[in-house]
């Protein structure tokens, strides 16, 4: 088992939702956390909520965001933990989609990814050590209707870690996918505002009706906790043996053996 004591954690997307959980968990884990905002205030007042090592901040959407927050992680020691959590999601009519959107989605969701790991995976290989989580989601296996475009950057992001963790073989660094389920956060509340607004009802109806509606394969009917999401990425983090793996935290959605 790996000891996080000590260990550089870097955790996109940190301000809020799952990335928050999950830097928050790491600090108690005795990690030096650095956590991240598209904003320097928000990298800050999460620095400080969660009592962080370090903070930084930049928009991952694009290279030059992406080198920006790699300039500040520079200055501070290698990271040997690098959750790639940063992501977006939003219910989108398939039929009105422009390309501009689709390839923003693959920009902020995949290629956030695959910058960072390409940047920061190669010391890990040489230092012989390091974790990799890239947050995905059950989308990937279960490609959603209503968010047709995001299910394919999960799906990606899938694909990427598992070739990425070829690249491992004989170390000790290990890449793995975390596939978080519907988990009440302020991203899914966002999302669900354009789910009622799609389907013409009120939020209320739409919160109180979606598991018996949309996702009847649940097995728990219930939102996924951020807190359950931090605990499986602490697992990964520790693990030394699951290695170019997914792991689901969604409740039982998707019905396969
Ligand atoms: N919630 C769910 O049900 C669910 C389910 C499956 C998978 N996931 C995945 O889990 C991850 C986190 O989801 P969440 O619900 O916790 O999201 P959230 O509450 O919306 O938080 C998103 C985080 O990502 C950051 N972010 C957004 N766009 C960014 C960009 N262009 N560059 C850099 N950072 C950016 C935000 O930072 P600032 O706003 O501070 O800049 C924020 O900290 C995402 O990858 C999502 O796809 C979520």
């Amino acid at each position: 088992m790996r000891n996080l004591t000590e260990k550089t954690v870097f955790v996109s997307g940190s301000t809020k939702g799952i990335g928050n959980a999950i830097a928050a968990r790491c600090v108690q884990e005795g990690a030096r956390v650095i956590v991240h905002s598209r904003s320097q205030s928000g990298a800050v007042e999460a620095q400080n909520q969660i009592g962080a090592a370090g903070a930084v901040w930049g928009d991952l959407s694009d290279a030059g965001g992406t080198n920006q927050v790699l300039d500040q992680l520079s200055g501070y020691s290698a990271v040997d933990v690098l959750i790639n959590n940063a992501g977006v999601f939003s219910v989108e009519d398939f039929f009105q989609l422009t390309d501009d959107v689709w390839l923003d989605y693959f920009q902020t969701n995949v290629m956030s990814m695959v910058r960072l790991c390409r940047a920061l995976m190669p010391a890990m290989l040489e230092r012989d050590s390091g974790v990799i989580i890239n947050v995905a989601s059950e989308a990937a296996f279960k490609p959603l209707p209503q968010m047709v475009h995001y299910s394919m950057t999960k799906a990606a992001m899938l694909s990427i870690s598992r070739g990425i963790a070829e690249l491992t073989k004989g170390s000790n660094v290990c890449v793995n996918t975390l596939m978080p389920g519907p988990t009440w956060t302020d991203g899914v509340e966002k999302y669900f505002e354009g789910l009622a607004k799609q389907e013409g009802r009120p939020l209320e109806e739409v919160l109180g009706s979606y598991f018996r509606e949309h996702e009847p394969t649940s097995l728990i009917q219930r939102f996924v906790k951020v807190d359950e999401v931090a605990d499986a990425a602490i697992f990964l983090a520790q693990n030394t043996a699951v290695n170019g793996s997914s792991l689901r935290v969604e409740g039982g959605i998707i019905r396969s053996i």
